[in-house]
């Protein structure tokens, strides 16, 4: 049986492949959680209950626990450019506030959302991206953007923008 969100699909064999590998063991939860999101980038609820039902000695209730514990995992779709801001203290101090007001405004971010609605865009705080040196730093999709400032991200994402709708 497969079931539909609004975004995703998720495909239960897959997810019984995933649980057969770790041999259904309750202790590979995390090994297991990280497979998942590697295939769809993210956690989508319905596999976080399967695997809450099939696995002896968990629930669906302690599944969401420890995803929601681990900043690793995510709960949301993440888009298709996943910008990391960086609010450690190098950044910090050097203007990462502004810099993250900016990229709210420029995605149009609802209230308590960290993806957008087209799902081009997801946006996370990381508390240090190990790139100090360059703060106040961002990683989008991997690439770092040094010594951010609010025009500068403005103008990166505007023209992620643009090359989308070309
Ligand atoms: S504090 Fe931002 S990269 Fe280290």
């Amino acid at each position: 049986m497969e079931c539909t969100n609004s975004s995703t699909v998720v495909d239960y064999s897959k997810i019984r492949e995933i649980l057969q590998k770790y041999n259904y063991e309750k202790s590979f939860l995390i090994a297991i959680l990280q497979e998942v999101q590697a295939l769809y980038r993210y956690l989508p609820e319905e596999a976080m209950t399967y695997i809450g039902e099939n696995v002896e000695g968990l629930s669906p209730a302690t599944v969401y626990g420890v995803a929601t514990f681990y900043a690793q995992f995510s709960l949301e779709p993440k888009g298709k450019y996943e910008i990391k801001v960086c609010d450690g203290t190098a950044c910090h101090v050097r203007g990462s506030s502004p810099v993250l007001s900016a990229i709210k405004d420029t995605l149009h971010l609802e209230k308590g959302k960290f993806t957008t609605k087209d799902g081009l865009f997801s946006l996370e705080i990381v508390s240090c991206l190990g790139a100090c040196g360059l703060a106040p730093a961002i990683v989008i999709n991997g690439q770092v953007h040094p010594k951010m400032t609010p025009q500068a991200v403005t103008t990166i994402i505007e023209t992620l923008m643009k090359e989308e709708r070309a």
